[in-house]
């Protein structure tokens, strides 16, 4: 089959592999109609992870169900799916408490709990932005969808992202009625924004400064804020009459720069400790590692992030981490999408075939104008 690979900084390339087997009774093999390229994954195709030079990428897959293991039971041969990035094995003790982003046996590698596909030292599973993709453990992870085609720029974000942006507002602790700022007009921000908005927030502050990303922030009825006009504290400060907004979210994650491009890990952390009020919720999803030997300084080379912890212990903050257990909330999402309450297909820009994946990532990493979310086609002629 054709796959998308790693090969070095900036170098993915798409290639012939062997297609996936049925390892254990409890796999199935599903036949890729839509993976997409994450935010997540311009941190490995930066060379900014350990990721191994070969690995096939792609931990945003849906499709349909090619084939299933003697073991599989709930999901059948033709059911059309949806694939949470996180692979569960459903009966570890985080994943029975819901936290499958944590399960304890998916992920061999030494210290690290929660698995994914394709993706740095989340275990030795290749992703789906290839043409099939073996799904461990299938019915636990699977999420079956309405058959057909209908949605499927909606339902492909059920497999990280717009549960993502949702989590971002869990942790946060948000309530109907808040006002809410959220760093990253990404497109796990713009997944932000949108739960905030459909949960009740009154205003969603949305900071970036890409000035399409901005845009569409504020094509769903959010509040666009440019840090390249200025300090977006001071912004979000001056429209709250000084008072900061309820709670935030960071979707930027340990990449995040300043308007010159020049990266402070720290920088959002500090930016959302200063604009949420006394006693508000701060979710961060924005990814931050334990190494990151091209990190700017000393201390972020191991993971150690200097934000303003004095500011916010004082300020009786509370913060909530790490990746989405995806399982937690797409059922919910999905309905929401059928019943018409939900678009997260607004930032879709592009929709390319397999072949076209080595410039989706050139230009979607460049944040080129217009290259928000790519959706890639394994099915679609180049
Ligand atoms: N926790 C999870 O489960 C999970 C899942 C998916 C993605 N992620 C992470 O979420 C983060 C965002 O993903 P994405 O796909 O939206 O990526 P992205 O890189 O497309 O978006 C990040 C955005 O942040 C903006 N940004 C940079 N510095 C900023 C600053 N100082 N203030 C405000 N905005 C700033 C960039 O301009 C960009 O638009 C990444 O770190 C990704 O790895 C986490
Ligand atoms: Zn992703
Ligand atoms: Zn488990």
């Amino acid at each position: 089959m054709r796959a998308v690979v790693y090969r070095g900084p900036r170098q993915v390339e798409v290639v012939e592999v062997p297609d996936p087997k049925l390892q254990e009774p409890t796999d199935a093999i599903v036949r890729i109609t839509t993976t997409n390229i994450c935010g997540s994954d311009l941190h490995m195709y930066e060379g900014r992870t350990a990721v191994e030079e070969g690995k096939v990428l792609g931990h945003e897959n849906m499709g349909v169900v090619e084939e299933v293991g003697p073991a599989v039971t709930r999901i059948k041969v033709g059911d059309r799916v949806s694939v949470p990035f996180n692979i569960a094995c459903g009966t570890c003790r985080n994943c029975l408490e819901g936290w499958t982003s944590f399960c304890t046996r998916t992920n061999p590698t030494e210290g690290m709990d929660g698995a994914a596909y394709g993706y740095a030292n989340m275990g030795p599973y290749d992703g789906g932005q290839a043409e099939y993709l073996r799904v461990p453990f299938a019915d636990v992870n699977l999420l079956e969808l309405p058959p057909g085609t209908e949605h499927e720029n909606d339902f492909t974000m059920l497999s990280d992202i717009f549960p993502t942006g949702w989590h971002g507002t869990e942790l946060a602790r948000m309530q109907p009625g808040d006002d809410v700022a959220v760093f990253g007009a990404g497109p796990v921000g713009l997944m932000a924004a949108h739960s905030a908005l459909i949960r009740g927030a009154s205003r969603v502050f949305v900071v970036d400064k890409e000035a399409d990303r901005l845009r569409l922030a504020e094509s769903i009825g959010a509040l666009g804020v440019d840090l390249s006009a200025g300090d977006p504290v001071e912004q979000i400060m001056d429209a709250t009459d000084g008072r900061g907004t309820d709670c935030g979210v960071e979707a930027v994650g340990y990449q995040a720069h300043d308007p010159s491009g020049e990266e402070h890990p720290e920088l959002v952390l500090d930016n959302l400790v200063q604009v949420v009020r006394t006693t508000g919720g701060i979710g961060v999803v924005g990814v931050y590692v334990p190494q990151d030997p091209e990190a700017a300084d000393e201390g972020a080379k191991e993971g150690r992030v200097g934000f303003d912890y004095g500011t916010f212990f004082t300020k009786g903050q509370h913060m909530g981490t790490g990746q989405a257990p995806v399982m937690r909330y797409n059922r919910h999402l999905r309905d929401l999408i059928v019943a018409g309450r939900a678009t997260p297909s607004f930032i879709v820009s592009h929709e390319l075939s397999l072949d076209q994946a080595v410039e989706g990532y050139e230009r979607f990493d460049e944040r080129e104008d217009g290259w928000t979310k790519v959706l890639l086609r394994p099915g679609q002629a180049a």
